[in-house]
């Protein structure tokens, strides 16, 4: 992205919301338990380095990524805490993650025979994935698990030093599979503790599983959606059993305004039609800006009022139906709060029919972040 901002669209990140967040759970969470802050795919949207520095100041100690990429930018800014990728990273790049002190996940008994046959110059740290019902990677049984630890057993600068496993219904109102999952974690977890005497850390929860549970945790959370000020879902929101603020709003500005006569029409497809005279607004943001056509109707806020968008979202430019004339450069929120008015992302993503996490993420790196911080 250029280093001078000339459009008038932007995303607000407030910073100080980031470490509210971050406190609210700490509060929450016992002595032993700490927070690692997931800031993979950009930190869901809200700019990765700034997040981690602010997660980082507010008592996280602990960073996670989904890709080795996403670490070596924060690697690259100077953020020296440790940093986890989640996700599974080719054998043949682990020295990089290695010389980066980044640790890895692994779950495959062949990947760890592949990395015995490198030269790795610095020591390599691991944390090993359980699948226990998310269904998605990780090693599923004891058997699977024996195999992987005698496969682990005397190689030098390999050292593993965390395991953990992931909850697929944490933030549901039925918990029945979720106490499967912590079943088979605690089952798998005895039989690693009669092969494995060394001390590692452990994970199992992610913003539902330690908003909901925080005394079961373990040494660290890993702190995604409710670090940005979202609820993982309805039920967990309801519940209110934690206090967040939301760090991510949209804003534009009125570009072009006009009155438009009974019969006009709006936008490709000539879809809005006015049946009297309306006030239209133009804002500089559209599809390439993952604003996208399925949000046609939904509304903004310009003077503290809903206002809805009206005809086709354009790549580049969308339009407004306004209850009366507003100078060029009036502020146009499309996420985020206008005096006494407040356009949630779960609004936008009950909308798109979708959850909150996808909003932020899609907004595409045209519109620029405006980190903001007392
Ligand atoms: C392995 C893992 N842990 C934790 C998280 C964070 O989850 P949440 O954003 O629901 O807190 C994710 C995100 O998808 C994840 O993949």
């Amino acid at each position: 992205m250029a280093d001078a901002i000339y459009r008038d669209t932007w995303a607000d990140i407030n910073l100080d919301a980031i470490a509210y967040n971050v406190e609210q759970i700490k509060q929450k969470l016992p002595q032993h338990s700490n927070v690692m802050a997931v800031v993979k795919a950009d930190a869901y949207g809200h700019g990765g380095v700034e997040v981690a520095r602010k997660a980082l100041e507010a008592g996280a100690s602990m960073l996670a990524v989904a890709l080795l990429e996403e670490a070596l930018l924060l690697r690259n800014a100077n953020i020296k805490a440790p940093i986890l990728v989640f996700g599974r990273v080719s054998p043949k790049d682990t020295p990089i993650a290695a010389e980066q002190d980044i640790t890895l996940t692994f779950f495959q008994k062949d990947w760890i025979r592949e990395v015995k046959d490198l030269t790795l110059t610095h020591p390599l740290k691991l944390h090993m994935k359980w699948d226990t019902g998310m269904g998605r990677v990780g090693i599923r049984t004891a058997d699977e698990l024996k195999e992987i630890v005698d496969e682990l057993y005397g190689v030098q600068r390999i050292s593993l030093t965390g395991i953990y496993t992931h909850f697929a219904t944490a933030d549901e109102p039925d918990l029945s599979y979720f106490e499967v999952q912590k079943t088979r974690f605690e089952q798998l977890l005895h039989v690693f503790n009669t092969i494995w005497k060394e001390s590692v850390i452990i994970h199992v929860g992610n913003s539902a599983a330690s908003i909901r549970f925080p005394e079961n945790m373990y040494h660290y959370i890993r702190f995604g959606i409710a670090m940005y000020g979202l609820y993982p879902s309805e039920i967990v929101k309801r519940e209110r059993e934690i206090d967040l603020k939301p760090a991510f709003s949209l804003n534009s500005q009125l570009i072009h305004v006009k009155k438009i006569a009974s019969g006009e029409s709006v936008s490709y497809g000539a879809t809005h039609v006015a049946s009297k005279d309306e006030w239209i607004g133009t804002i500089p943001i559209g599809y390439a800006d993952g604003w996208i056509r399925k949000l046609q109707g939904i509304d903004v806020l310009i003077d503290g009022k809903r206002m809805p968008v009206v005809g086709r979202i354009c790549m580049d430019q969308t339009m407004i139906k306004m209850d009366g004339e507003y100078p060029i450069g009036t502020k146009v929120t499309l996420i985020g709060k206008q005096e006494n008015e407040e356009i949630e992302i779960d609004e936008i993503a009950a909308h798109l029919e979708t959850i909150n996490y996808e909003i932020p993420c899609m907004i595409t790196n045209r519109v620029p972040r405006l980190h903001k911080e007392k």
